[in-house]
């Protein structure tokens, strides 16, 4: 068989996210094309992104840009880069009325006075674990979009645009690591699209994601360890027991990037903690573009997520960068964590 031959088969059994996206159109909430337009303009702007983190030491885009974002965090080159790329693919593509980023101080709002039927809301993190990106660890993009509610007027989109995360339509992330891939579920399961760089196209490799029950990492800074209530240090002692059934351990794996750590939780099992901190007294992550994205995704892989005491996706938002903290990952780690919380388990 001749080189071209193989090549074409080894990509035959595979179904690229927009094929994907047309079988499964039936299946999504909104069988339009619009919300098809919608997460193919992500994809897109997820392999710009991804060209310009592949190539960033040749192509001066690591680094600092000198200013900070509404959190007073640094911003890095890649973070005002990535968030750029998707505010454009979504301009261009029209489907999107309301954009909320983490690299933005408000919400901005797209051609609000024009009668779009499809009415879009889309939240995201552009770069997420960007203090990674200067040292070659993975980092990723998330992204949450949502329905706005009939109430919607231009006076008024600010304030409706911020909904529970239950009322998520679609969720996704795309990690940046040793490959390029893309998780997204639309409430009906969750699926990952490796991107193949020869082709220029997310194919479906990872179809069905379930969340293993049985966790085998644990990720949370440790070195706050000293600022966790007693009922979390309590928790984390449990964890590290040895497991009775098998007489092993759980890992330890933080690499500070949460779309890797979560990414790599989702596939192997385990759970992800920011809990409250002295430096972070309402947890790190933010409630609409990190917390409520992964928390439906994980749903919809058969795991949990709570702040401790509330599932993520109850919780009321009041602003757009508001933090909650999180733990997230395997069901069964996660109602455990929840009981040392809440008292009713002291120790093992
Ligand atoms: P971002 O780069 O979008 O600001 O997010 C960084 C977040 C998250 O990715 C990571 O899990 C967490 O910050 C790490 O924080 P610590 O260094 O405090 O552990
Ligand atoms: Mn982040
Ligand atoms: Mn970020």
């Amino acid at each position: 068989m001749d080189q071209q031959s193989n090549q074409t088969n080894e990509h035959a059994s595979f179904l690229t996210l927009e094929q994907f996206i047309i079988d499964r159109q039936k299946a999504f909430p909104h069988s339009t094309g619009a919300f098809s337009r919608l997460l193919r303009d992500l994809s897109v702007a997820a392999k710009i992104i991804s060209r310009n983190i592949r190539r960033a030491g040749i192509l001066d885009v690591l680094g600092e840009t000198g200013t900070v974002n509404v959190q007073d965090e640094k911003q890095k080159k890649l973070d005002q880069i990535a968030h750029r790329e998707l505010v454009r693919a979504l301009q261009r593509g029209g489907q999107c009325c309301l954009i909320g980023s983490e690299e933005a101080s408000d919400t901005i709002t797209m051609d609000s006075d024009r009668e779009t039927p499809e009415r879009y809301a889309v939240f995201f993190d552009p770069l997420d674990g960007s203090s990674n990106t200067d040292v070659n660890a993975s980092v990723g993009t998330i992204f949450s979009v949502y329905l706005l509610p009939d109430e919607w007027a231009p006076d008024n989109i600010v304030d409706v645009s911020l909904q529970r995360g239950a009322e998520q339509v679609a969720a996704g992330y795309v990690a940046y690591g040793s490959s390029t891939i893309l998780v997204f579920t639309t409430g009906n399961g969750v699926n990952g699209f490796t991107l193949d760089p020869s082709i220029g196209e997310f194919l479906l490799s990872h179809p069905d994601l379930r969340i293993p029950d049985r966790g085998t990492m644990y990720s949370v800074n440790e070195a706050d360890v000293g600022d966790f209530a007693p009922e979390l240090r309590a928790f984390l002692r449990w964890v590290k027991r040895k497991d009775p059934d098998t007489g092993r351990r759980i890992r330890a794996r933080y690499i500070g990037s949460f779309v890797s750590d979560f990414h790599r939780n989702l596939l192997g099992g385990g759970i992800y903690m920011y809990p409250s901190t002295a430096d972070h007294p309402d947890g790190k992550l933010r409630l609409m573009y990190e917390a409520n994205p992964m928390a439906f995704l994980v749903e919809q892989a058969g795991g949990r997520a709570t702040d401790g005491h509330q599932r993520i996706l109850d919780i009321e938002p009041t602003s757009l960068h508001q933090r909650t903290p999180l733990f997230i990952g395997s069901r069964p780690l996660v109602e455990a964590a929840e009981r040392f919380l809440r008292g009713e388990q002291t120790h093992t």
